[in-house]
């Protein structure tokens, strides 16, 4: 008869005598994210450590960084946290966060990141987090049963962006599914800044925030678009998470969805077939451009040896070419690590993957501002608030909204 071993001791048996604690914090909480958050914590179990699960839902992170303050200022750092963009910068400013330069060296991570991701990753020189993906924002994700109701075509530009939308709401379809928390707002807001604007306007505007670029008649006509945009959301949509704005393109109850490609995650946790349930391309206007969004993990000091080990068990798993790929396939996005084979991956990957490198050398690889990659933590949050504010208040016009942007953007 075989005896069954309990895992402590396959553990030992494993030579994980020096397994660790894992408290990691993220925001992976629906269908497609839980999944991939899943591969993260069987690979660490696999090394005989224990993954203690920090999960704060909330789309797009904003509650589980007010989290994450409170727990770092009562001095009860978890062992990971992910952070992103420029906030890791103020994070490490703080001298909390542990070096990663070790496990970096080992794994040759200079040589499988992109120069403008691993740039993100460092703080004077060393790295202080490790990246899981690249997520590509600026997609329209359409319901194809739902177009051939309206008898509408999926669009590729503003213009026929109008005309799918009333051929939607004539076959009693909600043309666009939205969810107003205001991270999504600013989805679809720099969503149509891309695509009215183009690459060079985006950055001049909401990266480097050119007064003369906010204030201008481009940026005007960026925010009477986006609020036209509002016209074909239901009555729901206030407050709506993301992924039951993706369930309704999923069941046909709306026609189309502007969101990063976590929202793939969803269509497939749910047994679509891509091209054929859904199809993805780019937001309006936005073929020829690449907004990105990288997923990273920061680890925090942490005084025990085991669970630094755990942690650098962690970072290197997260770059390590198994999980890249089953975490991306789960999740939407596409690994960050260079030259992964990408035949396991569907279209919209590879699409993704294609136009990731091709947008990087024409310089329409373009940093998304709702997602945390651009702009400081603090001019993020004021920007976002007006565009919200905006998108509310039906009283407000576009020149009133343009100069409580350029106020915002002043925002240090
Ligand atoms: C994150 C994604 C996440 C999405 C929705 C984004 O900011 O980068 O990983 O799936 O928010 O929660």
């Amino acid at each position: 008869m075989k005896r069954i071993l309990p895992l402590s001791l396959i553990a030992i048996a494993c030579g994980a005598a020096q397994a660790g604690e894992l408290e990691v914090l993220h925001w992976w909480t629906s269908g497609g994210e839980a999944k991939a958050a899943a591969a993260l914590k069987a690979s660490m179990q696999a090394k005989g450590h224990t993954w203690k699960d920090f999960a704060v839902a909330g789309g797009g992170g904003d509650a589980a960084m007010t989290v994450l303050k409170s727990r770092v200022v009562s001095g009860n750092a978890p062992a990971a946290a992910q952070i992103k963009g420029p906030s890791l910068q103020e994070w490490a400013q703080e001298g909390v966060l542990a070096n990663l330069d070790g496990v970096a060296k080992a794994e040759k991570w200079d040589a499988l990141l992109p120069k403008v991701v691993s740039d993100v990753m460092k703080y004077k020189g060393s790295y202080i987090a490790v990246p899981v993906n690249v997520h590509r924002v600026n997609w329209l994700w359409a319901n194809p049963a739902a177009f051939s109701k309206a008898g509408a075509k999926v669009p590729a530009t503003w213009d026929e962006f109008f005309v799918a939308a009333e051929a939607l709401k004539k076959a009693g379809i909600t043309p666009i599914a939205h969810g107003g928390q205001n991270w999504q707002d600013f989805t679809t807001f720099e969503a149509v800044a891309l695509g009215v604007g183009g690459a060079d306007f985006y950055k001049k505007a909401l990266v480097q925030l050119d007064p003369a670029s906010v204030s201008s008649p481009t940026m005007e006509k960026v925010l009477t678009t986006f609020k036209r945009v509002k016209g074909y959301t239901d009555k729901n949509s206030p407050g709506r998470d993301w992924n039951l704005a993706t369930a309704m393109v999923i069941k046909g109850e709306a026609g189309m969805q502007i969101m990063g490609d976590w929202a793939k995650g969803e269509f497939l946790a749910a047994g679509k077939v891509p091209g054929k349930d859904f199809v993805c391309v780019a937001a309006p206007g936005t073929a020829k451009a690449y907004t990105f969004n990288v997923d990273s993990f920061a680890m925090f000091k942490l005084k025990n040896d085991a669970n630094t080990k755990a942690q650098n068990d962690l970072a290197a798993a997260i770059m390590g070419p198994e999980f890249q790929e089953v975490f991306n396939l789960n999740k939407g996005s596409i690994p960050v690590r260079l030259g992964m084979k990408m035949d396991k991956f569907d279209d919209c990957a590879k699409l993704s993957s294609k136009d990731f490198v091709d947008d990087a050398k024409s310089g329409t690889l373009v940093p998304s501002i709702a997602h945390g990659m651009a702009v400081p933590s603090a001019t993020e949050g004021a920007i976002k608030d007006v565009v919200s504010q905006f998108w509310n208040d039906d009283k407000m016009d576009a020149k009133a909204a343009m100069s409580k942007l350029a106020a915002a953007a002043k925002t240090k």
